[in-house]
């Protein structure tokens, strides 16, 4: 809707830098903020390198990419968002940390209508919607990696969450991003991870009993139901701390032991083997 001209971004690593990107991609003026200065040039990096690839690609042209790079702001200083009429926080999935992120941005952000968004895929968007005054404001967008490419959202309201904000931000993720919107309660998992995350934690879980190799199950997968590609290579790129914390936030919701995260996941997640984004994980990234 065109009522939301300036976005800001929390968070700049793949999902985060993904949403810029797409914000950018589509005329709006972004603002991304992350903690640390590295933190934020390797989001502008990933940023530039996939609009480079959208170029080789045929999706959109160097004049365009290079108009993207211009709508874009990288800083430290979540005060430069006080006149945002749109904020997606896309941290790491830790409840208390993103409860920090909209404390803050309620005393920042200065536009009464503003919406504050989550792009959380588990933790109740009523823990984030109760940190702020304005929980009418408060809502789920919840994108999916490679946040470009693939062309869902979850839209997800809280019990408090106000008829107009859905509305504007249904129309924004419709019409500005061009993507098809879905809508979830409030439940950790929303729509699709409640049904994906059970299955990588069930492939995760075939590996550590020894029943196939990491390669046969994803082949498995993709040459025997299509999938694009297999649980474990699909794991690597979510990354397996995210994983991890989707699980976590889920079985503490359900208490379901198939939402449990298996032994072999949280060792991986103690050695730094995070999938794609370090370098290894069930396949190496060199
Ligand atoms: N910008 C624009 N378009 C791009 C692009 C970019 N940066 N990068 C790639 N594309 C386009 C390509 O041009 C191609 O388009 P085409 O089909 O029209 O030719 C298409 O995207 C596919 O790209 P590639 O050919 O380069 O790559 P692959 O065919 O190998 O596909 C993949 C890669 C898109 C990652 C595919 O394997 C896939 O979809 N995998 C599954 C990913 C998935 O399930 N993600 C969801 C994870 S769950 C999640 O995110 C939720 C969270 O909460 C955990």
């Amino acid at each position: 809707m065109a009522d939301i001209q300036r976005v800001g971004v929390v968070g700049a690593g793949l999902m985060g830098s993904g949403i810029a990107e797409v914000h950018a991609r589509a005329g709006i003026d972004v603002v991304v903020t992350e903690v640390s200065q590295p933190a934020l040039d390797a989001g502008r990096a990933r940023i530039e390198k996939s609009l480079q690839r959208g170029v080789r690609a045929g999706k959109l042209t160097e004049a365009d990419a290079e108009a993207a790079v211009k709508r874009l702001t990288f800083t430290t200083d979540l005060s430069a968002f006080a006149d945002r009429d749109l904020v997606v926080e896309a941290i790491l999935e830790q409840e208390q940390a993103k409860v920090e992120v909209f404390r803050s941005l309620d005393k920042v952000v200065e536009r009464e209508d503003a919406i504050f968004a989550s792009n959380t895929s588990s933790i109740p968007i009523m823990k984030l919607g109760m940190a702020t005054r304005r929980p009418a404001q408060v809502i789920g967008i919840h994108f999916f990696n490679p946040v470009p490419v693939l062309p869902l959202v979850e839209l997800v309201p809280s019990l408090l969450t106000g008829e107009e904000t859905i509305a504007r931000a249904e129309a924004h993720a419709t019409e500005v991003l061009g993507k098809t919107v879905i809508r979830s309660q409030d439940r950790a998992g929303f729509i699709v991870n409640a049904l994906l995350v059970p299955y990588l934690l069930s492939a995760i879980r075939m590996i550590e009993s020894g029943f196939a190799s990491a390669v046969d199950i994803d082949r498995g997968m993709e040459l025997g139901t299509a999938h694009p590609m297999g649980p474990l290579r699909l794991s690597d790129l979510i990354g397996l701390d995210t994983i991890k914390a989707i699980a976590e936030s889920m079985y503490e919701e359900f208490k379901e032991p198939l939402y449990s995260p298996p032994p072999l996941l949280l060792r991986m997640v103690d050695a730094g083997l995070l999938g794609k984004k370090s370098g290894r994980g069930f396949y190496s990234y060199a």
